[in-house]
């Protein structure tokens, strides 16, 4: 359900809106609109970059989709834009952080260049935070350590939405996980939600029309559902789906971040997180941060991953038409299809409801090309 800000409905938008929107524009818009609630300008630099890199990527769940969610937060003083993280305890290659209540990207920016930095220095850092709020897709931050020629990886938790196997309570959010890694011809980037697919792939399905493929999500009586509105006020199930598919599998990984996340940096945990469309207090979300500098082991890693990497996009696909991809593809490929496009291409349910956002704040609107 997506978050919509008071008064914001009352601007009507033009019939001529067009849906294709330069990525730099796309930037100077979001980055427009976190300076007019007060972010200063490299935090709102920072933000949409996070959000831009989302959309570029394909994830379009949490790019400029998620603005609003963002603003809503900052408009009810729920979290401090200008917040910089402390450092609460540390070691050699250990830390614990207090985001401060600041933006979830600010957090996790300083978070993984302190994991980098141990890393360097000692072969690996890990760190973990509480006192954040959203940081948008998982597998950017896993990238930075991998752009530096680290293994990276970032967890975080999220509001529940998850129910654990046997149940129909949701206990977990969606809590992804990113492990991206340096590899010849192209880096290794798994970012995945634990449950079936990210909340916002069900949204999605009700903005097209569709109907939800078996084994994703339940209605709010607890009944297994394919109508997406259901879907939508109801809950997702974990990886695998039922108990039948090993579901209980997505819903240990969903337990997995969360131990790295809220229980091991003392945060808000679980079923206890706030639920994400009643933002009626701070989020206090909890992120873990790790990078591992491969030199420490066998010489020639980002040989030997490329050549396992080739080695899997070509073995032979069941439809020629559809050849085998490892982690990373698809958003390799959806980036470069942006690239060539010349612009990204957005829902007109979004772009209007991004030019009644510019109207409300009273920043220029997106263009489009
Ligand atoms: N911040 C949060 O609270 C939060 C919570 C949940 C999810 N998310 C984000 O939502 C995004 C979407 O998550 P998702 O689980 O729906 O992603 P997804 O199912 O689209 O992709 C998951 C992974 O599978 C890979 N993949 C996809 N198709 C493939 C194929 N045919 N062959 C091989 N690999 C393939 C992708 O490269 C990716 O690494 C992620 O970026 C995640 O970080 C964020």
């Amino acid at each position: 359900m997506a978050v919509t800000l008071e008064g914001k409905n009352k601007f009507v938008p033009p019939p001529d809106l067009g849906n294709k929107c330069p990525e730099d524009d796309v930037r100077r818009f979001i980055t427009d609109c976190m300076k007019a609630v007060g972010v200063p300008q490299e935090n709102a630099l920072l933000m949409a970059d996070i959000l831009v890199e989302a959309d570029k990527r394909g994830h379009y769940s949490h790019g400029l989709l998620r603005t609003e969610m963002y603003l809503a937060d900052m408009l009810k003083k729920l979290c401090d834009p200008c917040a910089t993280p402390t450092v609460l305890k540390e070691n050699a290659s250990t830390a614990l952080v207090d985001g401060n209540n600041g933006l979830g990207p600010v957090v996790s920016k300083f978070c993984m260049d302190l994991a980098i930095k141990k890393a360097r220095e000692t072969g690996i850092g890990w760190i973990c935070n509480r006192g954040s709020n959203h940081y948008g897709i998982a597998g950017v931050w896993a990238m930075k350590a991998a752009e530096e020629g680290m293994i990276g990886m970032s967890f975080t938790n999220t509001s529940s939405l998850v129910v654990p196997t046997r149940s129909v309570k949701p206990v977990l959010g969606t809590n992804p996980i990113a492990l991206a890694a340096p590899a010849e011809g192209g880096n290794f980037v798994l970012d995945m939600a634990t449950s079936v697919v990210a909340g916002g792939k069900v949204e999605k399905k009700v903005y097209e029309g569709k109907p939800l493929p078996e084994n994703w999500s339940l209605d709010k009586e607890g009944n297994p559902t394919t109508d997406a509105k259901k879907g939508l006020e109801g809950f997702l199930l974990p990886l695998g789906g039922a108990e039948e598919t090993s579901g209980y599998k997505g819903f240990g990984l969903g337990m997995m971040v969360e131990i790295f996340c809220g229980i091991m940096s003392g945060g808000t945990y679980g079923p206890n997180i706030r639920d994400w469309t009643k933002a009626d207090r701070p989020a206090d979300i909890s992120h873990c941060f790790v990078a591992i500098d491969p030199s420490c082991f066998a010489p020639g890693f980002e040989s030997r991953l490329g050549d396992l990497m080739n080695y899997c996009r070509n073995v032979q696909p069941v439809d020629p038409q559809k050849p085998v991809m490892v982690a990373g593809d698809p958003e390799r490929i959806n980036s470069e299809k942006m690239k060539a496009d010349g612009g990204i291409t957005y829902d007109m349910s979004l772009i209007e409801e991004m030019w009644k956002l510019a109207k409300y704040l009273g920043v220029k609107p997106l263009q489009s090309v």
